[in-house]
C-alpha cells in the first residue's frame, strides 16, 4: 500500500436512553438498549496518515487544524492512550491488514473535554473510520463500522448513522420520527474532567439496588420512545427523558461506594427547569416543547425546537447570567471528509 492521508469527522451523540451497564465488557455488549440522537457540529475531527514502513509504529501527534475551526487537542490521557492503540489494532487485524506501517493520528474535538460531550463517541467513530477509510474500506456497510468501533468504545456505535439510532445488542438501526428539525442545547455547568470514568461508571450501577428491573423498564421506554417518535408528541418525550435520565443518575447516587456527576449548579438548573415544567411537557399556564438529558457529566442537554432556541438563551442568561450555552443540530454520522494517495 502507498502513503495515504484521509481526513474524517465524527459526531457526538446524546443518548435519551442510556447505555449504562454491560454484559460483555471486553467487545462492549450492553446490558439494555439505548436510544440517541446524532449532533452535527460538536464532532471530533481526525487525520490519519500512513506511510509504508516494515515496523508498526503509532504515533500520537495532537491537535488538527482544520480550516474555519478551532479545534481542542483530544485529551488523550495516559490512562486512554493505552485503549484507542488497542482500538488501533483491533481495527487494523479485523480488515487483515498486517502490523506494518508508519501511522500518524492527529484529532481534536470542536467542544471542551468534559463538557458532557461524549468524546469517546465521537473519538473512537473518527478513528475507526478513519483506519477503515486509509485501509480502502470505507464503502463498508456502516453497521459494519459501527459494531467495529463498539468494541472500543460502546456509546461510538451510535454515530455512524442519524439522527435517531437505536442501539440494541450487536446492532444499530436508524428510527423514523416525526419531529421536525431538533437543537440540543448544553447548559455548561463545568468544564471539569470526570472523576469517574465511563468504564468505572457501568461496573458501579450494578452495585445500586435500583440496578433490578431497570433492564426490564429500559426496554419498555424504548418502545414508548419508538412510538413518540413517530408520533412526534413532546408532552410525552419531555415526561420520558426526565425519567430516565433521573434514573441513571440515581444509579450513580446509590451505587456502592455512591458517586455523582452533578454540582450545585446542576441541581441549580435542574430546579430551575422543573419550575418551567420541563419534566412534564409544560405547567398549568400551558405545554412547553423541550426535553431534558444529562450524560455521565455536570452538563444539562436541553433537546427543543430550533425555533425555540433563542427564547431558551435568553431565559437561561436572565436566570443564570454569564452561564455558557453549547448549541447544534442534528446531524447524519460519521463521514470521510478527504482521501489523498499517492506516493511509494
Ligand atoms: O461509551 P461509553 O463507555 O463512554 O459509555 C457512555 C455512556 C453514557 O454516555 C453515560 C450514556 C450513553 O448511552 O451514551
Amino acid at each position: 500500500m502507498s502513503r495515504v492521508h484521509v481526513r474524517v469527522r465524527a459526531p457526538s451523540n446524546i443518548a435519551l436512553i442510556k447505555y449504562m451497564g454491560k454484559v460483555n465488557a471486553q467487545i462492549n455488549i450492553p446490558a439494555n438498549p439505548s436510544l440517541s440522537l446524532t449532533l452535527q457540529n460538536l464532532c471530533t475531527i481526525t487525520d490519519l496518515e500512513f506511510e509504508p514502513a516494515s515496523n508498526f509504529e503509532l504515533l500520537w501527534e495532537g491537535a488538527t487544524e482544520a480550516e474555519g475551526t478551532t479545534l481542542r487537542p483530544m485529551s488523550l490521557r495516559e490512562r486512554d492512550r493505552p485503549k484507542m492503540e488497542r482500538h488501533f489494532r483491533r481495527v487494523l487485524e479485523y480488515f487483515g491488514h498486517p502490523f506494518d506501517g508508519r501511522w500518524k493520528v492527529r484529532t481534536g474535538n470542536t467542544f471542551p473535554a468534559g463538557a458532557g460531550i461524549a468524546s469517546s463517541a465521537s473519538g473512537f467513530a473518527a478513528l475507526t473510520l478513519a483506519i477503515s477509510a486509509v485501509l480502502g474500506k470505507k464503502a463498508a456497510p456502516r453497521s459494519e463500522l459501527a459494531a467495529l468501533s463498539r468494541q472500543g468504545s460502546g456509546s461510538s456505535c451510535r454515530s455512524f448513522e442519524g439522527p435517531w439510532v437505536l442501539w440494541n445488542d450487536q446492532s444499530t438501526s436508524s428510527l423514523e420520527s416525526g419531529f421536525g428539525p431538533i437543537r440540543d442545547l448544553v447548559v455548561l455547568v463545568e468544564e471539569s474532567e470526570k472523576t469517574v470514568g465511563s468504564t468505572e461508571a457501568h461496573q458501579r450501577v450494578l452495585t445500586s439496588p435500583l440496578w433490578n428491573g431497570r433492564v426490564d423498564r429500559v426496554h419498555l421506554r424504548v418502545e414508548r420512545l419508538t412510538r413518540i417518535l413517530q408520533e412526534a408528541d413532546w408532552q410525552q418525550l419531555s415526561r420520558l427523558c426526565w425519567e430516565e435520565a433521573m434514573e441513571m443518575h440515581e444509579l450513580f447516587h446509590t451505587a456502592v461506594p455512591p458517586f455523582s456527576y452533578w454540582s450545585a449548579r446542576t441541581r441549580e438548573v435542574l430546579e430551575f427547569l422543573k419550575s418551567e415544567g420541563a419534566h412534564q411537557g409544560g405547567t398549568s399556564s400551558g405545554p412547553v416543547r423541550i426535553a431534558v438529558t444529562l450524560d455521565a457529566g455536570p452538563n444539562v442537554h436541553l433537546l427543543i425546537p430550533e425555533e425555540d432556541e433563542s427564547v431558551w438563551r435568553e431565559k437561561f442568561q436572565a436566570r443564570f447570567p454569564g452561564i455558557q450555552l453549547l448549541s447544534d443540530g442534528m446531524g447524519r454520522g460519521a463521514e470521510v471528509l478527504r482521501i489523498e494517495r499517492g506516493g511509494a
